[in-house]
């Protein structure tokens, strides 16, 4: 029987859609869509949550989205559902990133199943580590997380290195504070918790903290801070790919949201230090440092977290919905 005609139960599809909406995304944008069909689920780009200032290509929305799929495929695996995943399916439509469809024959992979747990707890932690060192037997298994999602992670060492690449952070900081318009959609993406999305703000400091953002160039802190937590991160490394388009943005994401699985059910934690990567300049000069061939698409810091956090917001399973 053809899988399209095998059918996905409502239940478990809701089920499987509460775990994709956890994933991260930039800024909080959320930027996924999902349509429910006899034969499974579709996931749509949803570009009017797009970041065209950060983001002109829409690459760290593919991304994102990517992100949502792999827990989906976690969620199925541990639900003991079997599926099939299509990768733009339609080659007319680049908004329909992907098909999930219950399989007929494949079997469930105990390694996706026993993630299930991570998706709730992972957090993007952007406050110093713990003085610890992260064993390199920790950092080869993140590194074989990658490669499972025909990805890679490539970790920065040494000293010259890692000054290096934290002084393109500081640069990349200080490239998108001077921009008006940068400041502008970031801070169009500062919301009150009960929003829902966005980079949350106590409801009443929102005008301020608003004002503030558009107003003020503050690359010059933000961005020694930022190089102060990439030269001193535990683990400093780029998440890539061989090639740069959709298709490849697809797979980085879910390499990207294993990796943090996988880190977290060792113990760590991950924030970005995207700024290289985005700013257009910046990408070759990270590409030159990384000390491999391909094209970087993450920048992550690693590390044993020294406090717990709570889980960012999340619009309601509801809204995601199309139901057109
Ligand atoms: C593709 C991508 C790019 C991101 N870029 C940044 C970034 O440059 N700086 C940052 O602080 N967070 C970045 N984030 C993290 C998001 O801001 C974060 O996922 C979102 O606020 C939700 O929080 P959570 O990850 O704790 O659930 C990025 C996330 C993704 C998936």
């Amino acid at each position: 029987m053809p899988s399209s005609q095998l059918g996905l139960d409502r239940d478990i599809a809701v089920q499987l859609l509460q775990a994709a909406i956890l994933a991260p995304s930039s800024h909080n944008t959320q930027p996924w869509k999902f349509r429910l069909h006899d034969g499974g689920i579709e996931l749509w780009a949803d570009r009017t949550r797009a970041l065209p200032v950060n983001d002109p290509d829409d690459r760290e929305l593919t991304i994102s989205c990517s992100c949502a799929l792999f827990n989906l495929r976690v969620a199925a695996a541990h639900a003991e559902v079997p599926v099939h995943i299509s990768l733009l399916p339609d080659p007319h439509n680049n908004d329909l990133l992907a098909n999930v469809e219950m399989a007929a024959s494949s079997t469930v992979s105990p390694d996706l199943a026993e993630l299930q747990e991570a998706m709730g707890h992972r957090r993007t932690y952007r406050k110093a580590f713990a003085e610890r060192v992260v064993p390199t037997r920790l950092t080869e298994a993140l590194v074989h997380a990658a490669a499972q999602e025909h990805a890679w992670l490539q970790p920065i060492s040494g000293a010259t290195a890692r000054h290096a690449v934290a002084a393109l952070v500081a640069e990349g900081d200080a490239a998108q504070w001077a921009n008006p318009s940068w400041r502008r959609e970031l801070a169009m993406w500062m919301h009150p918790k009960r929003r829902g999305d966005g980079m949350t703000v106590p409801g009443l400091a929102v005008p301020v903290a608003q004002a503030v953002v558009r107003t003020f160039d503050m690359g010059h802190g933000v961005g020694a801070k930022d190089q102060q937590l990439a030269d001193a991160s535990p683990l400093l490394a780029v998440l890539g790919t061989d090639a740069d388009g959709p298709e490849h943005w697809l797979l980085a994401g879910q390499a990207l949201q294993r990796v943090l699985l996988v880190a977290y059910g060792l113990g760590l934690q991950a924030s970005y230090l995207n700024q290289p990567v985005q700013v257009p300049g910046l990408r070759p000069k990270l590409q030159d440092l990384m000390g491999r061939t391909g094209f970087p698409q993450v920048l992550l810091r690693l590390g044993y977290p020294a406090d717990t956090l709570p889980a960012s917001p999340r619009r309601a399973l509801g809204d995601t919905l199309d139901l057109t």
